[in-house]
């Protein structure tokens, strides 16, 4: 196990009725930014319950922030903010408007081009205070420190990482999701369940508890994945999904253990030019970065498929092909093709996606830096 540093600051209020929490978490006298997508939060009466827990506050409302939130509607929220002079965002909704919300707080007191926090990683020195209230279980935006965002001009889709936008506080009230459409719920099992693989299927490195936590996490969302799409209405399935996505990215399982990441760096380009769901660029790329990066990778997806899937007989690489086509299997019974064809991409296109990566650099990914563009294009080729 490699030496680490821990600490994640983010309070969690978990369960019914935990939206009322938002009243003592915000100082009185702050005047609040509210940040929200499409109108969801106001269909399903979140919206309603924040603003009256936020009654004796001054409270403004931005709303439109997309799914990818874009740059240029973020930059909207920036101007509103520094005019209105706001000491206090609550994002509420899913992933989208929490990591716009990130890229907002941060944005506001930076000096310079804020589009350089993504563009070059530009440091992040200060950032305004923020909480949210989750509505869409599935990126661990709600108690991480990462964002992604999208130029829509130039067609990047790049993230940042800052431990000054870790949320002060969040809200994770499992009756908030009942309302999401069944897509999103599956989008959101297939997006945690890559989260815990990214961090999980490297190369074995006697890292125990991280393994065994990952697993567990793991065959959580093989089990209450499914019912969430069959039983919609039920708390205990919503709350069960609600929490394991949180802690799928909330950072602790990737203490101290190599991480691969390549699955959503290729998948971002997807999503840039093609417009995917990020969930269903994952379902699509993780398959086939098990399948070219087999032999780096052997340990791990001979232990995953044994302890997850239970495949313990045939050669390995009998065993290494039965864990990918399980996963893949998985993905389809969430509803969620796992092909380019699947979503009318075709070979043409691998060239543009390998021009996208080249562009963001993104010529060394992988647990060990070596899956090169030519890698890359094989993964591509291999998802066709
Ligand atoms: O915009 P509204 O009207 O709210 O509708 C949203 C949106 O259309 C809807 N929705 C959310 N909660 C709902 C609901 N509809 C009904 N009832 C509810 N309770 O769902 C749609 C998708 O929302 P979005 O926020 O885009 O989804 P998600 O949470 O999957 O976020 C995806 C974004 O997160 C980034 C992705 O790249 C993508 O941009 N990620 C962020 C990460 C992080 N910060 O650590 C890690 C992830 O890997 C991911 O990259
Ligand atoms: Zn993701």
């Amino acid at each position: 196990m490699d030496n680490f540093s821990f600490h994640n600051p983010t309070r969690l209020h978990f369960g019914k009725g935990q939206i009322a929490a938002v009243t003592a978490e915000i100082p009185e006298n702050a005047r609040v930014l509210i940040t929200y997508g499409g109108g969801s939060i106001k269909r399903n009466g979140t919206l309603e319950q924040v603003l009256a827990a936020l009654k004796k506050h001054t409270v403004l409302q931005f709303g439109g922030i997309e799914p990818n939130p874009t740059y240029e509607t973020l930059m909207k929220a920036v101007e509103l903010a520094r005019k209105e002079q706001i000491d206090f965002l609550l994002a509420v909704g899913g992933g989208s408007v929490i990591d716009g919300t990130k890229f907002i707080a941060a944005a506001i007191p930076f000096e310079g081009d804020p589009w350089q926090i993504l563009s070059e990683r530009a440091a992040v020195t200060r950032a305004i205070p923020a909480g949210n209230v989750l509505t869409l279980p599935a990126t661990g935006s709600e108690s991480n420190a990462a964002a992604v965002v999208t130029r829509r001009e130039t067609s990047d889709k790049l993230s940042f990482i800052s431990p000054e936008v870790y949320p002060q506080f969040a809200i994770l009230d499992p009756e908030t999701t009942y309302s999401l459409p069944v897509s999103q719920s599956a989008n959101g099992v297939v997006d945690a369940f890559v989260h815990v693989m990214e961090q999980y299927l490297t190369v074995r490195e006697g890292a125990q508890v991280q393994d065994r936590y990952a697993e567990g996490l793991l065959l959580t969302l093989i089990e209450e994945g499914p019912k969430v799409l069959s039983q919609p209405d039920n708390y205990d399935v919503r709350a069960t999904i609600m929490w394991t996505a949180n802690q799928a990215l909330n950072g602790l399982i990737g203490r101290g253990v190599a991480q691969d990441w390549s699955t959503h760096m290729i998948g971002h380009e997807l999503t840039a030019l093609y417009g995917l769901d990020h969930a269903k660029t994952l379902a699509i790329i993780l398959p086939s970065v098990m399948d070219v990066m087999r032999k780096q990778k052997a340990d791990k997806i001979l232990q995953y498929g044994q302890r997850i899937w239970g495949i313990s007989s045939g050669s390995d690489q009998e065993r290494i092909d039965a864990a990918i086509e399980k996963t893949r299997d998985f993905f389809e019974q969430m509803g969620i093709k796992t092909r380019l064809a699947d979503y009318g991409i075709g070979a043409d296109e691998v060239v543009k996606l390998i021009d996208q990566l080249k562009r963001h650099n993104m010529i060394a990914l992988g647990e060990k830096q070596n899956i090169t563009l030519e890698l890359s294009e094989s993964i591509l080729r291999k998802a066709l």
